[in-house]
């Protein structure tokens, strides 16, 4: 059985805490895209942890963590996680496997990332810079060297090869990028022995056997399905596919083997970098959310843009994913607010819809806006849905009737316990 878990937003809706959340239901979670762009936040103990490429089960002694053969890996990054582990004294030899399919950040898929933004000006996406789109792209132009090859003896030929490639192509940008490749190799090769103490595997394979062993299997998503390559705010959107099928190909499992799609949302939106954001707010309330919600980025430490909640964008992301349950975070936040915003439509050209047009430029497109009553009651402390105020109560069942799907958690601080689950 394999469930999924993804986000609904622009990304930061808070997927690693669920996913550590419910990691005791599951004998394996599988992160099936993205790369180090992501930045997962795990509070628990007294200990708060940010995951980049290594899947957010891996507190959990009982659970395998598995770096699906869709996720991009720069050994650099993934040997400072290892290392930032080491005082908790995991099993990491056991505990975390890689599939010889992901793909490898190389130290120059960085320096072009940094070169494609430069030469963009202006139009830049704001990527995390991580090499996350060059990755991407050698792997469809089948160039790219992944973790299997590593173990053969004449890889370091195709890397001299690739990496020429790239050292051309970044002079061809004619923008300023100043780097030191000695240094950034000698950290990539140092980092790429530590890489190989773990267990490289075919994954695809070991998923299948342990299906039919019964286990039970929850796929972790990176960023958010409005950074879909295909169905996100394009061209503002990371490299992969964010969305529900990306895990079949992430992974190699088929789509009748998924169950539940679990979709999280904060109660509010965010986004860090560029491109459109209809329900983006510029006047007080937007700083408010930012500041109460602690709103920078956890892997580039930029501060979040921040708006209401747009049920737009939303309805477009569960049905793309096919969301069976909803976790809504960040409810805390809202707290304070005399009334709160939900955007419904969108004028659009000068005609009311509801559904997410192609072009989502804030030249076409107006918010239009529904108001609720606000709360103001500190909730952090809660720790069942009934002390929740009626006000956040009312705010959930509108939701869910809008939306028409269920909302099984309501998530009212960064830790653990401040997690509360309903209708189950
Ligand atoms: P992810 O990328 O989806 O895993 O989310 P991030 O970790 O990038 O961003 C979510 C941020 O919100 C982190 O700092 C979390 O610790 C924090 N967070 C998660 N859930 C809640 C919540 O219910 N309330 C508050 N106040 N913070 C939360
Ligand atoms: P998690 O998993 C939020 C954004 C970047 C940029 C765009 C492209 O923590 O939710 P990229 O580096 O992928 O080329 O950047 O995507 N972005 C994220 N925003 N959360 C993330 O991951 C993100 N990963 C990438 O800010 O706008
Ligand atoms: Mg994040």
């Amino acid at each position: 059985m394999i469930d999924l878990l993804l986000g609904l937003q622009w990304g930061d809706e808070g997927k690693g805490k669920i996913v550590d959340v419910l990691t005791n239901k599951y004998d394996i979670i599988a992160r099936f895209q993205g790369g180090p762009n992501a930045g997962h936040t795990l509070e628990f103990e007294g200990n708060k942890h940010v995951l980049h490429t290594i899947p957010s089960g891996i507190f959990h002694d009982a659970a395998i963590n598995l770096v699906g053969n869709g996720v991009v890996i720069d050994p650099v990054i993934f040997k400072k996680e290892l290392e930032k582990l080491e005082p908790y004294n995991l099993d990491l030899r056991n505990k975390l496997l890689i599939s010889r399919k992901a793909h490898l950040i190389l130290p120059t898929h960085r320096l072009l990332d940094q070169a494609s933004e430069a030469a963009k000006g202006s139009a830049k996406i704001g990527s995390t810079l991580k090499g996350i789109g060059p990755t991407y792209m050698d792997k469809t132009g089948r160039n790219g060297i992944r973790i299997g090859d590593i173990e053969a003896p004449d890889w370091k030929e195709k890397y001299r090869s690739l990496t020429d490639k790239h050292l051309q192509m970044i002079e061809n940008y004619r923008v300023e990028v100043q780097f030191d490749l000695k240094t950034l190799e000698n950290e990539f090769f140092e980092a790429i022995e530590t890489l190989k103490q773990l267990q490289f595997i075919d994954s695809e394979h070991y998923l299948e056997k342990q299906q039919r062993q019964s286990k039970k299997i929850l796929a972790e998503g990176a960023q958010g399905s409005l950074l879909d390559i295909d169905f996100g705010t394009y061209p503002f959107v990371t490299s992969s596919n964010t969305t529900a099928a990306g895990a079949c190909t992430g992974l190699g499992i088929a789509p009748n083997r998924i169950k539940n799609v679990i979709g999280i949302f904060k109660a509010y939106t965010t986004r860090v970098g560029s491109g459109p954001f209809p329900t983006e707010l510029f006047d007080q309330d937007g700083e408010t959310l930012g500041r109460v919600g602690n709103e920078f980025g956890a892997t580039t430490g930029r501060p979040r843009r921040c708006g209401w909640l747009d049920l737009v964008a939303l309805k477009y992301a569960i049905t793309v994913n096919g969301v069976t349950e909803l976790n809504m975070m960040k409810a805390d936040v809202l707290s304070g607010f005399k009334t709160i915003k939900v955007c419904t439509h969108y004028k659009y050209k000068g005609e009311l819809i509801d559904h997410l047009p192609f072009d989502v430029d804030e030249k076409y497109v107006e918010p239009v806006y529904e108001e609720l009553k606000g709360w103001n009651a500190d909730l952090t402390g809660m720790r069942d849905v009934n002390e929740l105020p009626t006000e956040l109560h009312d705010y959930v069942t509108y939701l869910e009737k809008a939306l028409e799907v269920p909302i099984t958690i309501v998530s009212v601080g960064p830790d653990r316990t401040q997690t509360l689950f309903r209708n189950s």
